[in-house]
C-alpha cells in the first residue's frame, strides 16, 4: 500500500515536471533556430565588446545537437509559449564582436518583440533599414554597441514600438529628424537617444506622444526653445536634456497630478523662475538644474518635495533667502553652491541626516561651521569653498568618519589644524588653502591618510615640516615648497653657530652675511626656504648649499655638522674667510657631490684626494 502511495506520487511529480517543462520552453522552429545559430556566428567573441562587469558570452552555450538544441532553451533566446515562435532575444553585454548590414540572418525572425543588444562592439555598422522587417518589435535597445551614421527611417515604421534606446552611440538624426522618426510611434513609452547628434530644435510633436513616461536626450546639441507641453505629458516620469547647451525653456505651472519623478535640465539655457507650483511635483525624487540660467528667489514650496534624494541647483543666478528644506528628510545629495543667496546661516542643515554629498560653496555663508553639522554622519562630501566662515576649524569634524573629501578652501577660518584630521581614514581630498589659518602643522598628520590624494594649504599662516622621513610621500602637496627635515634644520643651524660674520671675509661689496636670515622658530623655520639652500622637491632633503659671498669667518673640521648633509649635490662655499684651516677630507664622503666650489676661501695644506674619486664629481673650483 505504501509503496504503491509512494509510486503513485512519483508520477504525479514527473508529470508535473514534464508539463512545467513543455509549457514553458516549446520547440524552436527549424528556420529561426538556424537564422539565430546564423547570427551567432557572424560574430566573434571579445571581451573587449562588453563594459558591464556582468557580461558573458550567452551565445557561448548555445547547441545545435543534444538535448538543448531545442533554441528556446538558448541563453538570451525568448519564444511564445503558444506558437513556439522566437519573441525575445537578449544578448546584452555578451561580447559580441563585428559587423551587421541588412543581410543578417536577425532579420529572418520576424515575430521578434523584444531585441536588446546594448554593449556589444557592432563595429561602427549602421543600423541596417531591415529593421524595419521587425514590424512586431516593442522594444529595441541597441544602448552602447558602436553603431554609427544616421539612424534609418524604417524605425519609424515600428509602430508597436513602447521602447526605444539607442543612447550612447555615435549616431545621426538628421534626415529622418527626431520629429519624422517618432512621429507615428504612438505607443512610446520610453525614448531615449542620449549622446546621438540630433541638432535640431526638439519637436513639438513629442507633446503629443501621450504613453511618454521617459525622455532622455542628454548632450543631443538641441537647441531652440523646449516645447512647454512635453512637460504637461501625462504620464511623463522622466525627463533628461542635459548638457544641451543651446536649448533654451522656462519651467511651466506644474499640476497637481504631475508624476514626474526624474528632472534633469543642467548645462541648458533654461531660465525664469522656480514656480511655487513645482511643490506639487509630489513624486519629485531628482531635481539636477546646475549650470543653467534660473535665477528668482526659491520658492517656499520646495519643503514639499518629500520624496527629493537630490537636490542640484548650483551654479545659477538665484537669489534671495533660501528656504528651509528640512523637511527633505531623504535627501543624500544638495548643492546650492554659486548662487547669489544673502541668507547668511542655514540653521535647518542638521536635519537632513541622509546627506552625502554637501556643496554650499560661494553663497555668501557667515558665522561658525554649523555645529548642526555635526549630526550628518554620512557625509562623505562637503565643501563650503568661497564663504566668509570664520571661527576655528572644529574639533567635531572628526565626527565626522565618512568623509572623503572636504573642502573649506577661501573662507576666514583662523587657528590651527587640527591634528584630529588624522583620524578620518578615508579621506582623499582636503582644501584649506586661502584662509587664515596659523601655526605649525606636522606632515605626519596628513602622511597617516592612506588614501589621501589631494591637500592644499596654500596661502594661509601656516609652516610645516615632516619630522620623520619613513613615508614615501604620493599625494600631490600643491603649491607647496619643500619641506625641511628636522635633521638638516639642525645641522644647518649648527653650521651657522660655527661661524662669525666678518665684513672683512670678503673682497665683493655686494655680499651680504646670508645665514643672518636664517631662522629657527615661526614662520621662517622652513630651512628650504632660506636663502642659499636649495631642497629636493620630492623629498625635501637639502641638495645644494651655496654660502658663496656670505661673510663667514671660521674654520670647518671633519666634526663639522655640514656633513650630515649627506644629500648634498652641490656645495658651494667660494669667498669667505675659512682662516687657514685645512680642506676636510670628510667632504670626500658626500657621496652626492656634483659641484664643489672652495675658491678664494683661505683654505691652507694638503687638497683631500678622495675628493677627486667623488662617483658624480663634475665640477670643482678651488
Ligand atoms: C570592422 O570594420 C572594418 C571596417 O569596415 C572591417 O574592415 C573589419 O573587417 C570589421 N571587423 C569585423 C570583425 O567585422
Ligand atoms: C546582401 O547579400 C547580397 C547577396 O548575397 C549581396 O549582393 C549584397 O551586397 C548584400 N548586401 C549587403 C548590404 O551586404
Ligand atoms: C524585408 O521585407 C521586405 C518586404 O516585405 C522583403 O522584400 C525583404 O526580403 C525582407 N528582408 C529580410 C531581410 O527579410
Ligand atoms: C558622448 O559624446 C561626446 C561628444 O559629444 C563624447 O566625447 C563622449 O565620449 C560620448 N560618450 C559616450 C559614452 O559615447
Ligand atoms: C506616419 O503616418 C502617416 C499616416 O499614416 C503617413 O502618411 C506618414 O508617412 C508616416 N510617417 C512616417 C515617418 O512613417
Ligand atoms: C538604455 O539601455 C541601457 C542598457 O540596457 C540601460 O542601462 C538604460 O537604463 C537604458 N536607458 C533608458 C533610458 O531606458
Ligand atoms: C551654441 O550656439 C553657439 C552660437 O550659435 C555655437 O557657437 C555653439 O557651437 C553652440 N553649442 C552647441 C553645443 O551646439
Ligand atoms: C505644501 O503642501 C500643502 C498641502 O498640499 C499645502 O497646504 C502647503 O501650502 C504647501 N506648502 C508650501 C510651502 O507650499
Ligand atoms: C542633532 O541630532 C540630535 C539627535 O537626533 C537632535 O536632538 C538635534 O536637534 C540635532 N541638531 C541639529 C542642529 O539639528
Ligand atoms: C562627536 O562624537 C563624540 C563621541 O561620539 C560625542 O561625544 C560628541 O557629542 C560628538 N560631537 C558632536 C558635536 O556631535
Ligand atoms: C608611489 O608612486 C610610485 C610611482 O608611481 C610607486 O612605484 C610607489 O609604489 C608608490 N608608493 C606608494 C607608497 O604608494
Ligand atoms: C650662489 O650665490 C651667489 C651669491 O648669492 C650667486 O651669485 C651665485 O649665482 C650662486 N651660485 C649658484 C650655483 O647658485
Amino acid at each position: 500500500m505504501l509503496m504503491r502511495l509512494l509510486f503513485l506520487l512519483s508520477c504525479f511529480h514527473l508529470f508535473i515536471l514534464t508539463n512545467s517543462s513543455s509549457s514553458t520552453h516549446p520547440l524552436c522552429h527549424e528556420d529561426e533556430s538556424s537564422a539565430l545559430w546564423q547570427f551567432k556566428e557572424s560574430f566573434s567573441i571579445s571581451e573587449h565588446a562588453s563594459d558591464d562587469p556582468s557580461a558573458y558570452p550567452k551565445v557561448a552555450s548555445w547547441k545545435l545537437q543534444g538535448e538543448s538544441n531545442n533554441c528556446c532553451l538558448w541563453d538570451g533566446v525568448e519564444c511564445d509559449e503558444g506558437t513556439g515562435h522566437v519573441i525575445g532575444l537578449d544578448l546584452s553585454s555578451s561580447f559580441l564582436y563585428g559587423s551587421i548590414n541588412s543581410n543578417s540572418s536577425l532579420f529572418r525572425l520576424a515575430h521578434l518583440q523584444r531585441l536588446h543588444l546594448a554593449d556589444n562592439d557592432f563595429n561602427y555598422s549602421q543600423i541596417p533599414p531591415a529593421i524595419g522587417n521587425l514590424s512586431e518589435l516593442r522594444s529595441l535597445n541597441l544602448f552602447l554597441s558602436s553603431f554609427r551614421g544616421q539612424i534609418p527611417l524604417e524605425i519609424s515604421m515600428l509602430t508597436q514600438l513602447t521602447s526605444l534606446n539607442l543612447s550612447f552611440n555615435p549616431l545621426k538624426l538628421h534626415k529622418p529628424s527626431l520629429g519624422t522618426l517618432v512621429q507615428n510611434l504612438t505607443r512610446i513609452s520610453e525614448l531615449s537617444l542620449s549622446n546621438v547628434s540630433i541638432s535640431s530644435e526638439v519637436p513639438d510633436v513629442l507633446a503629443n506622444l501621450p504613453s511618454l513616461t521617459s525622455i532622455f536626450l542628454k548632450n543631443c546639441g538641441l537647441h531652440g526653445e523646449f516645447p512647454i507641453g512635453i512637460f504637461h505629458l501625462r504620464k511623463l516620469q522622466a525627463l533628461s536634456v542635459l548638457f544641451n547647451q543651446n536649448l533654451t525653456g522656462y519651467l511651466p505651472e506644474f499640476h497637481q497630478s504631475n508624476p514626474l519623478k526624474i528632472l534633469k535640465l543642467a548645462g541648458t539655457s533654461f531660465s525664469g523662475k522656480l514656480p511655487s507650483s513645482i511643490g506639487n511635483l509630489s513624486s519629485l525624487s531628482y531635481l539636477y538644474l546646475s549650470g543653467c540660467y534660473f535665477s528668482g528667489s526659491l520658492p517656499a514650496s520646495l519643503s514639499n518635495l518629500t520624496q527629493l534624494t537630490l537636490l542640484y541647483l548650483d551654479h545659477n543666478s538665484f537669489n534671495g533667502q533660501i528656504p528651509s528644506l528640512a523637511s527633505l528628510s531623504q535627501l543624500t545629495s544638495l548643492s546650492l553652491s554659486f548662487n547669489e543667496f544673502n541668507q547668511r546661516t542655514l540653521p535647518w542643515i542638521g536635519k537632513l541626516k541622509k546627506l552625502f554629498e554637501l556643496d554650499l560653496g560661494g553663497i555668501n555663508l557667515y558665522g561658525e561651521i554649523p555645529v548642526s553639522l555635526a549630526n550628518l554622519t554620512q557625509l562623505a562630501y562637503f565643501s563650503f569653498i568661497d564663504n566668509n566662515l570664520a571661527g576655528q576649524i572644529p574639533s567635531w569634524l572628526m565626527n565626522l568618519t565618512q568623509l572623503t573629501e572636504i573642502d573649506l578652501s577661501s573662507n576666514q577660518l583662523q587657528g590651527p589644524v587640527p591634528s584630529s584630521f588624522s583620524e578620518l581614514k578615508n579621506l582623499e581630498i582636503i582644501g584649506l588653502a586661502e584662509n587664515k589659518l596659523i601655526g605649525t602643522v606636522d606632515m605626519d598628520i596628513f602622511l597617516k591618510l592612506k588614501n589621501l590624494v589631494g591637500l592644499q594649504l596654500s596661502d594661509n599662516n601656516l609652516s610645516l615640516h615632516i619630522s620623520n622621513n619613513n613615508y614615501s610621500i604620493n599625494a600631490t602637496l600643491p603649491k607647496f615648497e619643500p619641506l625641511c627635515h628636522d635633521d638638516e634644520i639642525s645641522a644647518l643651524s649648527q653650521f651657522k653657530q660655527s661661524f662669525s660674520i666678518n665684513r672683512r671675509a670678503s673682497d665683493d661689496p655686494s655680499t651680504y652675511p646670508k645665514v643672518v636670515l636664517w631662522k629657527l622658530q615661526g614662520e621662517g623655520n622652513d630651512c628650504c626656504s632660506w636663502d642659499g639652500i636649495e631642497c629636493d622637491e620630492g623629498t625635501g632633503h637639502v641638495i645644494g648649499l651655496n654660502l658663496t659671498s656670505s661673510l663667514l669667518y671660521g674654520s670647518i673640521n671633519s666634526n663639522s655638522s655640514l656633513f650630515r648633509l649627506v644629500h648634498l649635490q652641490r656645495l658651494h662655499l667660494a669667498d669667505n674667510h675659512f682662516n687657514y684651516s685645512q680642506i676636510p677630507s670628510r667632504i670626500g664622503h658626500l657621496l652626492e657631490l656634483r659641484s664643489l666650489d672652495l675658491s678664494y676661501s683661505v683654505f691652507s695644506g694638503q687638497f683631500p684626494t678622495n675628493i677627486f674619486h667623488l662617483p658624480k664629481l663634475q665640477v670643482l673650483s678651488l
